[in-house]
């Protein structure tokens, strides 16, 4: 097997780090090294992060290219983080939502429906699949029962148009999923449910600002939503992650992303 030395020295640190290191746990690094090169050498798969996988862990970009986006430097977060040291120092630029919550602002939605859109798509920072689900019940703990639901359901409506509010099928979608896509019958099923509901317009609404929160050259800021958060988010005082809830430790896998277990 070739090694690149260069390559394998770099993981190890600093020259000055890697000249202090005793042969023999040099030899050891190598050997990892090694394994984890013919791991990578024998398997056939093009991506070297799922699609799944959140944009803190590498994420490949929303096009479906496959290709993983650069990760950014993060910063250690504050001993009790609150959901404002979240959006600053995990989900910063939150672009989407930001825009997609000042839709919904400007347009003269309710708070709560604000807070929905503002928190729907968060979660794509822990994790991609089925972030409906995830970032409804990451939430769950702070928030009403109707935030949450609508969070939920938005996954599943987003690919079911609704004239009466103006929401057709997303061009976007049809270059992330392809024309011919057909949403699982799980979603399918959750469509029927939620369509039902006495919630629905709340999840449907979600969708429908969604679409007004791709736009490039729209400027937003946190501060129209400190106060809505302040009233609608339940802010544990041991701080996100470390507050005990059943949904502590999706915060706690945002705040320290890379621990390896
Ligand atoms: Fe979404
Ligand atoms: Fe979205």
């Amino acid at each position: 097997m070739e090694v690149d030395r260069r390559a394998f020295f770099a993981t190890l640190g600093s020259a000055a780090v890697v000249s202090r290191l005793p042969d023999e746990e040099k030899a050891e690094a190598l050997e990892h090294y090694m394994t984890d090169l013919l791991d990578q050498q024998t398997t056939t798969n093009e991506l070297v992060v799922r699609r799944g996988a959140g944009d803190l862990f590498g994420a490949p970009g929303a096009s479906g290219s496959g290709t993983p986006r650069p990760l950014r430097k993060l910063e250690p977060m504050p001993e009790k983080p609150t959901l404002l040291d979240f959006f600053k120092y995990r989900f910063a630029p939150a672009t989407h939502v930001l825009q997609s919550a000042t839709d919904a602002l400007r347009k003269g939605e309710k708070e709560e429906l604000v807070l929905a859109c503002l928190m729907h798509d968060v979660v794509l920072n822990l994790i991609k699949v089925d972030h409906g689900w995830w970032g409804a019940q990451m939430i769950e703990p702070y928030v009403s029962e109707k935030v949450s639901w609508a969070i939920r359901h938005h996954q599943a409506l987003r690919f079911y148009p609704d004239s009466s509010v103006g929401y057709e099928y997303p061009e976007l979608y049809t270059r992330i999923f392809g024309k011919d896509y057909v949403p699982e019958p799980y979603i399918k099923k959750t469509y029927d449910y939620a369509r039902n509901h006495k919630w629905y317009m709340e999840a449907r609404m979600i969708t429908v600002h969604d679409l007004y929160a791709f736009q490039p050259d729209m400027k937003v800021s946190m501060d129209p939503f400190v106060d809505i958060i302040g009233r609608h988010f339940k802010q544990p005082k041991e701080g996100l992650g470390f507050d005990g809830s059943p949904t502590a430790h999706m915060w706690r896998s945002m705040i320290f992303p890379d621990h390896p277990l």
